[in-house]
């Protein structure tokens, strides 16, 4: 399915020169939702799937290129055991069931982690979806799948020091631009917003070295009832903040 062409209607109250490049998402409460309901947490989670299919879309016709989904953190293995299994199926069958729509609105797919610990059957999903949508150009929609920033942050200096040990690399170049190619995000912008649902004021291990300048925006709204009218309400109100970097 081919998602709907921007409008002006829909644009309506957007910036189109002043849009976030690059958007990055945790998506808590899950299982907050599902327990208000008296539901299994997994319930939650496919919800929180159907959240994300619309958030995709909703930034696709946004025109904003990059967006990365905090969908499972390292921290996340020691949940229980059938919790990570249902997880695990949610994102098989979400890299399934998408791929087609992806790639139809030119939506590349990639991901960041220690994608190595994930199950066969999602391993097999992810380099088919990865391989189905390596031509999408208009958008990146990036993964972060058994991800951590500080074991991020501690591979890229791990490989670095290998790098200087058989004197491949000076260790007098090492600075922060040098040191960002050896970041899995090494050829995307750093996020320009942050977006937290369900209250928690916490970055949880989430892109530390790349949210560095992020704004940050933290909403009560429980992932699987965030959605396309609060997600466009938030990129407005990133558009009405005055960024300097810390200059003056
Ligand atoms: C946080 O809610 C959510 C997760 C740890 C998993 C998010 C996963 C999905 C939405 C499904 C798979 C993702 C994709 C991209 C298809 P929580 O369980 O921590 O909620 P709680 O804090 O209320 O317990």
């Amino acid at each position: 399915m081919k998602y709907k062409e921007p409008s002006s209607d829909y644009r309506s109250g957007l910036d189109p020169s002043r849009l976030p490049k690059h958007v990055a998402i945790i998506m808590d409460g899950n299982g907050r939702w599902a327990r208000q309901r008296s539901l299994e947490r997994i319930e939650g989670h496919r919800r929180g799937v159907e959240v994300v299919e619309d958030i995709v879309a909703a930034c696709r016709r946004a025109d904003i290129p990059y967006l990365t989904l905090y969908a499972f953190s390292t921290e996340n293995w020691q949940r229980p055991q059938s919790e990570v299994q249902g997880i695990m199926s949610l994102l098989a069958a979400f890299l399934a069931k998408k791929q087609e729509e992806l790639k139809e609105n030119g939506i590349r797919l990639r991901t960041i982690g220690e994608t190595h610990m994930l199950p066969e059957s999602v391993l097999m999903a992810l380099e088919n979806a990865l391989e189905h949508t390596r031509s999408g150009t208009d958008m990146t929609l990036t993964l972060a799948l058994s991800y951590g920033g500080r074991a991020e942050i501690a591979g890229a200096a791990r490989r670095i020091a290998g790098d200087v040990a058989v004197g491949k690399v000076a260790a007098d170049v090492i600075d922060e631009a040098f040191f960002s190619r050896y970041l899995y995000t090494h050829d995307m912008p750093d996020p320009d917003l942050m977006i937290r649902t369900s209250g928690e004021m916490r970055i949880s291990n989430f892109l530390l070295w790349q949210l560095a300048y992020t704004e940050l925006y933290i909403t009560d709204t429980l992932w699987p009832d965030f959605g396309e009218d609060e997600f466009l309400e938030i990129i407005r109100d990133f558009q009405s903040r005055e960024r300097r970097f810390g200059g003056v």
